[in-house]
């Protein structure tokens, strides 16, 4: 197959380990004969440096203009004193309004052999494989009012909490098509104990499960999901929640899984169908890793690419239906992990040491490519 796939590396880490990604994806392209074809932009701090403007004209055409998106990371500390409407992370919000990217898929599975990675008792973690449906373009981070203003004894900030049954609907459904090709358990997140967007979304995500009656549906309060997920995250397969709940619950559940720098997403519009497949009449996927921009181990070789790498994977099968070849990828990091490899995130006692670019030729090599 031909696809034109939008690379974005942004900031930090995102120039070094989305190469690596790139790199992968040539070495499946070559074992499988398909062309991708491969356009770059500057996003982020990168692009307000050159244009002035986190998400230039260029980069949300270039993104437009193709079938799939790559990007890295956005963000650093030289321009954290920016206004927000011209922050880096504006680059990240702009694309997924502008693309209709209303579902976050984070998968967090544990790779056995990482079980003494994390901080947790691998006792605890141990079988952790659970999937998080974040609503990605509603919520807090865009509802109105918004804003900070002037009040005669100091400053006001504001941001508004609101959701749509329209909103909650279509990915309620992306939560429930994602269990029916899993474990058939929706966990819904939210916090009716106290909010009124929360009380909606509750009854609107029991209205749309009586549609599957084959998938069980639960509902937890934010608050005790994050002391459960700690707790017992092998009681979870799937969570659907709000884009704020979803930011802050997906960073604690990548812990679940070693290092944060193991977790990739895939963020999903228009028509989400089966599984979270985006079908026919579907539009672009947009694929990161979770983590941030690390700019304190940014240029040192340090980082680790698997996130970014998976998030490859992602795309080939959400995007293009390329099972095969995403399974490929993945069997890959399992085989250098298994030989006893890790970066220094997931670094554990009697492993080896390897550098970012080591770790990304490896997982090549895995693929028997290079
Ligand atoms: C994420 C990030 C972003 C978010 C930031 C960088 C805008 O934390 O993708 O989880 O809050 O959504
Ligand atoms: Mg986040």
């Amino acid at each position: 197959m031909k696809a034109r796939i939008a690379v974005l590396p942004g900031d930090g880490i995102g120039p070094e380990i989305v190469p690596q990604a790139v790199q992968v994806l040539e070495a499946v392209a070559a074992q499988y004969g398909h062309a991708f074809e491969f356009r770059a932009a500057d996003v982020g701090g990168a692009a307000i440096d050159k244009t002035g403007r986190p998400l230039p004209e260029e980069a949300l055409t270039l993104a437009k203009a193709s079938d799939a998106i790559l990007l890295g990371a956005v963000g650093g500390p030289k321009w954290d004193g920016l206004p927000y409407d011209v922050r880096p992370e504006r680059a990240l919000l702009g694309l997924r309004e502008q693309l209709g990217l209303y579902a976050n898929l984070r998968p967090a599975k544990l790779y056995p052999m990482l079980a003494d990675a994390s901080t947790l008792k691998p006792e605890v973690i141990t079988g952790t494989d659970l999937l998080v449906v974040r609503e990605l373009t509603g919520g807090i981070y865009f509802g109105k009012p918004k804003g900070i203003e002037k009040t005669a004894d100091g400053e006001r900030g504001v941001n508004t909490e609101v959701y749509t049954t329209a909103e909650i609907v279509r990915i309620a459904k992306v939560a429930f098509e994602a269990a029916r090709r899993r474990r058939k358990k929706v966990t819904s997140v939210d916090k009716a104990n106290v909010l009124e967007s929360s009380e909606l979304w509750r009854r609107v995500v029991s209205d749309v499960a009586k549609g599957y009656p084959d998938i069980e549906l639960t509902h937890l309060y934010v608050d005790n999901c994050a002391m459960q997920l700690i707790r017992n995250p092998k009681q979870f397969d799937v969570l659907v929640t709000t884009n704020l709940f979803g930011d802050i619950l997906s960073d604690e559940a990548a812990m679940l899984t070693g290092s944060i720098g193991m977790l990739p997403s895939a963020s999903l519009g228009g028509r989400v169908g089966a599984g979270g497949r985006i079908g026919a009449g579907g539009r672009i996927g947009l694929y990161e890793p979770i983590h941030g921009s690390a700019p304190d181990i940014a240029g040192r070789d340090l980082a680790n690419p698997i996130a970014t790498i998976a998030s490859a994977a992602m795309m080939l099968s959400y995007s293009f239906n390329l099972d095969k070849e995403a399974a490929a990828i993945e069997r890959a990091i399992v085989r250098v992990l298994e030989k006893g490899y890790r970066t220094k995130d997931i670094q554990s006692p009697g492993c080896t040491l390897v550098g970012m670019k080591e770790m990304g030729r490896l997982i090549r090599e895995g693929l028997g490519s290079v």
